[in-house]
């Protein structure tokens, strides 16, 4: 194996010519020198903790509190060999089983404390760069290591650590230790957050001359002389004087076609920020909304001495927004209702570590609901999310996790607003949900505070705070914010309306529902599912149809948030064990659809005629059935098998009923404008089950280890009708690809979300499959349960470049410090293989890194040591790697010979190691010439196979 092999992953990957529907960040760019490589590679992962040695003695003690000195797990030489091997993102609380009696709030599941190692190779050519290590999300609480030495303590699950390790940095054999504690048992949220490394990691390279991490602050604002794009652009320098630079920015279409320049010029000095300060006019933008999501891409290069040393792009929109009181939000100076949803980053069998396609999936579903905003409840969101809801068109509250004003806190708001200034999708700044301070001076305090750091950073978007209670308090946050934001409470609308007749007000969380997927009988004790007639909701909340009903017919109210798009883990109120999943969703854990889909979208969407009906109809003979149609059309007429049960001007605030005695056969709905017959849907009654359908998401995928397919599966009668009653027990194959999760909505199973078997419930189960790397031809999903035939899917593979990834390595034990015997005449007759104390007190050393002087005649010198190899060598055997070695020897494991370099000179060597348990004693035996030097002048190491 050769040094390039063992160091898989080593990049040097072409410049992405076009940005990728996902990973944007991930790019070199040959130009500029910079360089984002994606480092969710290489990590190997421990459940549990690692205790750290405790030092005995004071000399222990002194070396144990050094700089780069850690111990235990963190410890660069700690043998990881036999941890897992995982790729982020990843949720290691995802893969725990579900168990009665565990915390009901994080979907039974066991969190506790974990560890994950990674080591980093930088080439002797990145000398020089500043390297940022950037981890966008660790839950909950994190301590960071690299090479020995902390680096960072994160403690938020939701915000990204940035941390500049170019100080610590070791360059070409000299391996990088990346070590990683996460405390997941301690939590910030009442709903399922899952565990560890959940989102991306990146390691980005720079010149010295930069632009910093977030560092483009170019947001479109308009004004009465028209659009302006005014820059703040933060340059950083780590070089050793002051440099003067000259930024270029372009306002360019999607396509790089440059429309505007802004040039300025700075001097950076050394090791301290700088903001240059420019501004772009541009008169005739095509507008950003969230039905024409036109983006334009603002691209800025640093040039030192007419040479680019670094290039930094992000897309933007021009759009405006203004609040009005009695009227709501303008988007553009157009009325918008916000037809909103809250979500949690969490979907089916991959928990809180949803892939970036997962992620679009999850949009997209959204989109087709008929939303027009998201609440990304109650945390800063993945900044995927973020990029995505630019370009489908959604709009944003972006909201922060924890209400605390204190230095450690606004740190993690003010990273927020800085990541995300630049969205257009991004229009209003929530500082907390429902806190008990709301109503209280010192809340009120506090959230002037938030607000100021908030406005400091960005004056373009107004502040808010979910509130759900304190609002007519004499001391209450409403007082601090630019716009009221209600969880809820829907019987104040009307009175604070009345009483704060300036005060912009909307829903920022309403309804909070019950409902199960396919049920329309609730039975909350016993089969613990819920109606879908929209009936039920929790105390503080309403159901769909009445959530919606109050926010629509109230101008003043700009829109709302239903809580929540989808189901998530976690919070099954009202049920109770073994529900273990939210039954709040519009769409359930796997984004199907429920009945609440059909109403919002027939209340939301205005551009296409559309119309549902439910319930199945499978029921008893003469059994009366409850019909509603859920429709935009003006009016609706129901038929069964063919006799007109009644026609309806359409109710859009509580949908369409009829209740009709039930007879097999076919129940139909016509949807007609103006009287004109413009859309028909059809439920039938169905036979058994025979088969099963895979349906992918899409019918192409990237081949490049990253790309994600969500597959529905469902079963089907012998006419191809779709039968709800199926709860079949199905096993997945899959050819092409890995599954890395499987759901089926059911809140109250307790089935692994793991592997390659789920049942289905109600006619549905859902597998998540991701690509493999170099991935061609197709990408094939088998789904078989017993007695129905088998159902088989496949996806296109596009041959598509993966990600540029850090350069990784497998685990290598560094060879420790060996003791030299005195130099002999002739060779010696034995390997000794226990060195007493008192021989080695007196024998030398052969350190690692050192060329030893040459001896005053020839000889023979003997290096011995013994070690422990790391658990893979023990049990497969290793490699034993001289990067450089100089001098003739021969090589001795227990004894017996197993290699020898003859020629002097120096060169790389390598042996093979062979497995075997225990404590080894390595020798090394040079046979040396006088006036030779001699000597290991590079780290030597033992590489796991
Ligand atoms: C709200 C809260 C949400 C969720 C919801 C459930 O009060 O903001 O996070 O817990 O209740 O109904």
């Amino acid at each position: 194996m050769n040094r390039r092999e063992l160091f898989k992953g080593a990049s040097g990957l072409a410049l992405l010519s076009l940005l990728p529907s996902y990973g944007a960040q991930a790019q070199t760019t040959v130009a500029s020198g910079r360089e984002a490589l994606s480092l969710d590679k290489g990590w190997r992962f421990f459940e549990g903790d690692v205790a750290f040695p405790e030092p005995i003695g004071n000399s222990a003690t002194y070396d144990s509190t050094k700089t780069g000195a850690a111990g235990g797990a963190a410890a660069l030489n700690f043998d990881d060999t036999e941890w897992e091997a995982v790729t982020l993102p990843h949720d290691f609380v995802s893969f725990q089983p579900i168990e009665n009696g565990r915390n009901v709030a994080q979907g039974f599941r066991r969190r506790g404390t974990a560890w994950y190692r990674n080591i980093l190779r930088f080439e002797e050519s990145d000398i020089g760069k500043h390297i940022e290590l950037q981890l966008d999300g660790i839950a909950t609480y994190a301590t960071i290591w690299f090479n020995g030495t902390v680096v960072r303590h994160s403690f938020s699950g939701y915000a990204s650590s940035y941390i500049d390790i170019t100080a610590f940095a070791t360059y070409g054999n000299a391996l990088n230790s990346l070590d990683i504690r996460v405390d997941a048992q301690s939590m910030e949220g009442w709903w399922y957050e899952g565990g560890g490394m959940y989102r991306h990691a990146w390691v980005v390279k720079r010149n010295p001359v930069h632009i910093i991490t977030d560092g483009v602050y170019g947001f479109p604002v308009k004004s009465e002389s028209g659009w302006h794009v005014p820059l703040e652009i933060t340059l950083y320098n780590i070089g050793d004087k002051a440099t003067p630079v000259e930024v270029v920015t372009d306002l360019c279409e999607l396509d790089g076609t440059v429309l505007k320049t802004a040039t300025t010029s700075i001097d950076v000095p050394s090791l301290q920020k700088a903001v240059a300060v420019s501004g772009l006019d541009y008169d005739t933008p095509k507008l950003w909304s969230v039905a024409t999501p036109n983006l334009y891409l603002v691209r800025t290069r640093v040039m030192q001495d007419g040479r680019m040393v670094d290039e930094q792009s992000y897309e933007t929109g021009f759009r405006t927004t203004r609040w009005d009181a009695d009227q709501g939000l303008f988007l553009n100076d157009q009325p918008l209702k916000v037809q909103g949803v809250c979500i949690h980053q969490d979907h089916a069998g991959v928990g809180v570590a949803i892939p970036d396609a997962l992620i679009e999936y999850r949009l997209k579903r959204l989109k087709e609901l008929g939303a027009n905003a998201i609440r990304s409840s109650h945390n800063a969101p993945n900044k995927h999310l973020l990029r995505m809801a630019d370009r489908l068109g959604f709009l944003i509250m972006d909201e922060n996790r924890m209400f605390n004003p204190s230095p450690e806190y606004l740190d993690q708001l003010t990273w927020m607003v800085r990541r995300d200034r630049n969205h257009p999708s991004v229009y209003l700044w929530s500082v907390f949900n429902e806190e008990p301070m709301q109503g209280t001076l010192q809340g009120y305090e506090m959230v002037r505070r938030m607000s100021e750091a908030v406005k400091e950073l960005d004056r373009n978007r107004p502040v808010t705070a979910a509130m759900n209670d304190g609002y007519f308090k004499e001391h209450n946050v409403s007082q601090a914010v630019d716009v009221v934001g209600f969880n809820y409470q829907q019987g104040s609308y009307d009175r604070f309306h009345a009483e704060n007749p300036t005060k912009p007000m909307y829903s920022s969380e309403d309804t909070s529902a019950f409902m199960t997927r396919g049920e329309y009988v609730s039975d909350r004790d016993g089969r613990h599912v819920i109606a879908s007639y929209d009936d039920e909701a929790a105390p503080w909340g309403e159901t769909h149809l009445a959530g919606w009903k109050a926010i629509d017919e109230r101008p003043f109210i700009a829109g709302g948030f239903v809580w929540t798009g989808f189901d998530y883990h976690g919070e099954p109120t009202p049920l109770t064990w073994p529900a273990n999943s939210s039954v709040f969703g519009i769409m359930d854990l796997c984004g199907f659809e429920k009945a609440a889909f059909y109403m919002h979208q027939s209340q939301w969407v205005k551009d296409k005629p559309v119309l549902w009906l439910i319930p199945h109809w499978n029921w008893k003979a003469g059994e009366n059935v409850r019909v509603m149609a859920c429709t935009n059309c003006d009016e609706v007429e129901v038929f069964l098998n063919g006799k007109s049960q009644g026609r309806q001007k359409r109710d859009k605030y509580v949908m369409n009923t009829w209740h009709i005695p039930f007879a097999a056969g076919k129940l139909e709905a016509r949807g007609y404008n103006a009287g004109k017959l413009i859309k028909t849907t059809v439920v039938e009654t169905t036979s058994d089950p025979v088969t099963l359908n895979v349906i992918p998401e899409r019918d192409t995928a990237k081949g490049d280890g990253i790309d994600v397919v969500t597959f529905r599966i469902e079963s089907r009668d012998t006419k191809g009708r779709f039968t709800q009653f199926c709860q079949a027990d199905c096993t997945f194959t899959v050819d092409g690809g890995e599954i890395i999760g499987v759901g089926n909505g059911n809140s109250n199973s307790a089935e692994s979300e793991k592997g390659n078997k789920r049942a289905l419930f109600n006619g549905l189960a859902q597998v998540i499959v991701k690509t493999h790397e170099g991935g061609t031809g197709n990408l094939t999903l088998m789904a078989s349960a017993p007695g129905l035939k088998s159902g088989t899917a496949k996806v296109k593979l596009i041959v598509t470049a993966p990600w540029p990834y850090q350069a990784v390595s497998e685990p290598v034990q560094p060879l420790p410090v060996m003791l030299t015997a005195p130099v002999t005449q002739t060779p010696p007759e034995v390997i000794p293989q226990n060195l007493s104390p008192l021989q080695t007190e007196l024998w030398g050393r052969l350190r690692p890194g050192v060329v030893n002087d040459a001896l005053a005649q020839d000889g023979y010198l003997l290096a011995v040591t013994r070690f422990t190899p790391y658990a893979r060598v023990q049990k497969q055997g290793g490699l034993l790697k001289l990067p450089r070695a100089k001098g003739a020897f021969q090589v001795f494991l227990d004894g017996r010979p197993i290699g020898a370099k003859s020629d002097a000179a120096e060169a790389s060597f390598e042996v093979p190691l062979p497995a075997g348990t225990g404590e080894r004693n390595l020798a090394f035996l040079f046979k040396l010439k006088a006036g030779e030097t001699f000597g290991l002048p590079e780290r030597a190491w033992i590489a796991t196979l």
